[in-house]
């Protein structure tokens, strides 16, 4: 996070609210190396931090009200009492903040009116969770403002039911958990049904590899149903096979194949295959073989365009033309069907892989997409 978005947060609080904010939160977007619609099923995921995110100054504020402002956004700040913070009371951006107060006062936490400016250096709708982000810093500056002591596994709980149960997005706990338990140099192996946590040693530079992050220039949004279908998929699919979730199918050797349905099949073939290959990349990551890890990135997008149906024509491209230039694994990233889209590649080839991925757009017609070299970073924290 850069020292100037801070600093624009406080100036924009400052003339906003014409008094100083008591301090200025952050929380990291984050990627996910692997493990891609396994979390809402209990299985397993891989993602870590990154160095952009969003800052929230917040300040203490006379009153009930917790009041939402972006320096981004035209329109007046959004103000809700606590008492009042109701599901379907707020639309747009400002419901993901308000939420997670709402969130917080369910849970017995009761936040204190609060005033809060919003700023990012992460590009929105990249799938690169920037609502998961705005959630996590908002969350972290309520707890602080009203010195309420919330564990970091519980706030992320608490930032997935809002986005859950006041935004209405049915999507997972991954990305919360991302931003708030990720540590610099590390991918978090994440167990979404036990919860247990361990930090898998990523360091691509030392390596000698990148991972390039592709904003495919395709936006997406989790609340436009397809997501839920899948959702709803591997329930069914869950509930057909007898199971608790797909992630009990995790140690079986014939999975999947007590469904007849082969759509479904298909389906929860994704889910069962995707946790193993987040084991295996966390025990490769462990033993410090990063490289190794390209084809299970490649059989990961694979499966998601195949089985899941959730890739994109521009995905696609971005995964097809890295390969061909080189790269060892490409994938797309996070729900699908728009975003970002994952490369690893050797260092001395990314301008190669770059280039070609270039290519292939210009080929189509296509604006050239946004590369970003991604550093596994910090997870959420006070900046000042
Ligand atoms: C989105 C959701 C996550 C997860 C991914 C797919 O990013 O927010 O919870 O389900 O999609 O892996």
């Amino acid at each position: 996070m850069s020292a100037e978005v801070a600093d624009r947060a406080v100036g924009a609080y400052r003339a906003r609210f014409g008094a100083e904010p008591d301090g200025v939160w952050f929380a990291p977007g984050r990627v996910n190396l692997i493990g891609e619609h396994t979390d809402y099923t209990g299985g397993f995921v891989l993602p870590f931090a990154l160095e952009a995110g969003v800052v929230v100054a917040a300040g203490r504020a006379s009153g009930e009200a917790i009041t939402v402002w972006s320096g981004q956004d035209s329109g007046a700040p959004r103000g809700v009492a606590v008492d009042a913070l109701a599901p379907g009371l707020v639309s747009g951006w400002a419901a993901y903040p308000l939420g997670v107060a709402w969130s917080l006062r369910e849970a017995g936490y009761r936040p204190a009116g609060t005033r809060l400016v919003v700023d990012a250096d992460l590009a929105m709708g990249a799938g690169l969770s920037s609502s998961a982000a705005l959630e996590c810093a908002t969350a972290l500056a309520l707890s602080d403002v009203a010195g309420l002591a919330v564990p970091r596994p519980e706030l992320a709980a608490l930032a997935s039911g809002a986005e859950n149960e006041f935004v209405g997005a049915p999507t997972g706990i991954m990305d919360q958990s991302a931003a708030l338990l990720c540590q610099a140099g590390h991918a978090l192996l994440l167990d979404c049904r036990s919860g247990a946590t361990e930090d898998v040693p990523l360091d691509p530079g030392a390596a000698g590899l990148q991972l390039l992050v592709v904003d495919t220039g395709t936006r997406h949004v989790l609340t436009d149903g397809r997501y839920a279908q899948r959702r709803r998929a591997c329930e069914e699919a869950a509930r057909t096979l007898r199971v608790g979730s797909l992630r009990d199918l995790t140690d079986r050797p014939d999975d999947v194949g007590g469904l007849a349905d082969p759509e479904l099949r298909r389906r929860a073939r994704h889910v069962v295959t995707e946790n193993k290959r987040v084991l295996a990349t966390a025990a490769l990551l462990r033993r410090g073989a990063l490289a190794d890890v390209g084809p299970l990135l490649t059989a990961s997008h694979a499966s998601l365009r195949d089985d899941f149906d959730v890739s994109w024509p521009q995905a696609d491209v971005v995964v097809e033309s890295a390969l061909s230039a080189g790269a060892v694994g490409a994938r797309m990233m996070g729900g699908g069907f728009g975003g970002s889209a994952l490369v690893l590649a050797r260092g001395d080839l990314a301008s190669d892989v770059e280039a070609a991925i270039a290519a292939a757009y210009a080929e189509r017609r296509w604006q050239a997409p946004a590369v970003t070299v991604a550093v596994p970073s910090g997870s959420a924290r006070r900046l000042r």
